[in-house]
């Protein structure tokens, strides 16, 4: 058994990937996470008294905050999570891009080589690899050509890894994801957006003419291949990730609004995403050949799976929508959390 730190637990991914560890596996973990806008701590309500779980509040960017939690905590493997994950908020300014996303990757990886961290799992991005074309895929061997902040950040951070590997000789290992879907995202990104949008009865923003195309994976099958590179992945590899569900974003929405039972009325063409990524799609043989991992649900029935969990859930997103997400920490935490 070991103890993991997870960066960015309170996030959409990170507290699915916290739920799958607990539940999976004999590990403790500490989650990490500064609590920013995207951070929800309601995401992880189920698992917050379990004894293997820990909760700190803090900055990957806060050095000293960082060399006091690896000192009480003295995690064996760190799996980062943590960013900023939203390329319109990164168009509209990327300073917080920078500061947390290449910064604090160095701050936390040089932290975690003092204190002889024997595993440290970046989790990247399949944007930094740039944009597609009509046909091919990207692979671990693809030249990195973001085109947003967002996606340039991750590539800088990346780099750093890829430097602490070859620098230091530090035990670390990149994964390259593509867009992901499933319970607890936050309701900006598109699915999550257009779900509460309908059921609302609120128009649907697509931007440009609604045919760029993503390849779609669900949250739990890239949680899944995450514990299994930290399990027995290479040091110094890249691994893609990608969930074979090439989709354009007007046939996402389509398919939305026809599970919901609402009109395409609620459609609404409005002005491009500026610098907007045509397509992504990811070829994954390679973890699927080293690892034996590849994605278990199909884009059809995980989406639907999907729109009921924001069907049932409605109070978890209508609370991010309001705002009163943000008092659970101090209502719930407030006072009681070292670290904190
Ligand atoms: P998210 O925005 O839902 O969550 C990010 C979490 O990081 C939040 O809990 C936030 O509070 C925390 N955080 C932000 N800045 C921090 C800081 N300075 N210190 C500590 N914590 C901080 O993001 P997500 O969609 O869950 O993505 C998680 C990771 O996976 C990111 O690194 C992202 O680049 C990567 N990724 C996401 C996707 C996707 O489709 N969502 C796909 C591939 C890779
Ligand atoms: O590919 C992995 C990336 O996927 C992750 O690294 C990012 O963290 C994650 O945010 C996501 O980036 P995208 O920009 O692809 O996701 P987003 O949900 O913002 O947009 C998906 C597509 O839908 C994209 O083509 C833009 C479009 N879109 C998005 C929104 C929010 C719309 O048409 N309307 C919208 O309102």
């Amino acid at each position: 058994m070991s103890k993991i730190l997870v960066t960015g637990g309170a996030g959409f991914i990170g507290s699915n990937f916290v739920r799958l560890l607990l539940a999976q596996r004999r590990h403790s973990v500490v989650n990490l996470d500064k609590l920013t806008y995207a951070g929800n701590l309601e995401n992880l309500k189920d698992v917050e008294s379990d004894p293997r779980y820990a909760f700190v509040k803090a900055d990957i960017a806060d050095r000293p905050a960082m060399e006091r939690v690896f000192a009480e905590h003295r995690p064996e493997v760190v799996v980062h999570l943590a960013a900023e994950s939203h390329v319109d908020r990164s168009v509209l300014d990327a300073s917080a891009f920078v500061l947390t996303n290449v910064l604090g990757t160095q701050v936390l990886l040089d932290v975690a080589r003092q204190h002889g961290v024997q595993r440290f799992v970046h989790v990247s991005t399949d944007e930094v690899y740039g944009s597609l074309g009509a046909t091919g895929k990207f692979s671990e061997t693809t030249p990195l050509a973001p085109n947003s902040p967002y996606s340039s950040s991750k590539a800088g951070s990346d780099l750093l890894v890829r430097a602490a590997f070859h620098t230091h000789h530090f035990p670390a290992i990149i994964t390259r994801c593509s867009n992901n879907y499933g319970p607890y995202q936050f309701p900006e990104k598109l699915i999550p957006l257009m779900i509460a949008n309908a059921l609302e009865g609120k128009k649907l923003p697509v931007y440009g003419d609604g045919r760029n195309v993503r390849d779609w994976i669900y949250v739990t099958d890239h949680c899944e291949a995450i514990a299994l590179v930290m399990e027995k992945g290479r040091d110094g590899e890249v691994y893609n990730i990608g969930g074979d569900a090439e989709r354009e974003n007007l046939h996402v929405v389509r398919t939305i609004l026809k599970l919901l039972g609402r009109g395409e009325d609620l459609i609404q063409y409005v002005k491009d995403r500026p610098g907007h990524d045509r397509r992504y799609a990811i070829d994954h043989t390679k973890i699927a050949g080293e690892l034996g991992w590849r994605p278990r649900h199909d884009f059809e029935t995980a989406l639907a799976r999907t729109v009921e969990w924001y069907v049932q859930n409605r109070p978890w997103w209508e609370r991010v929508r309001s705002g009163a997400y943000r008092t659970y920490y101090e209502t719930q935490y407030g006072g009681r959390l070292k670290g904190g």
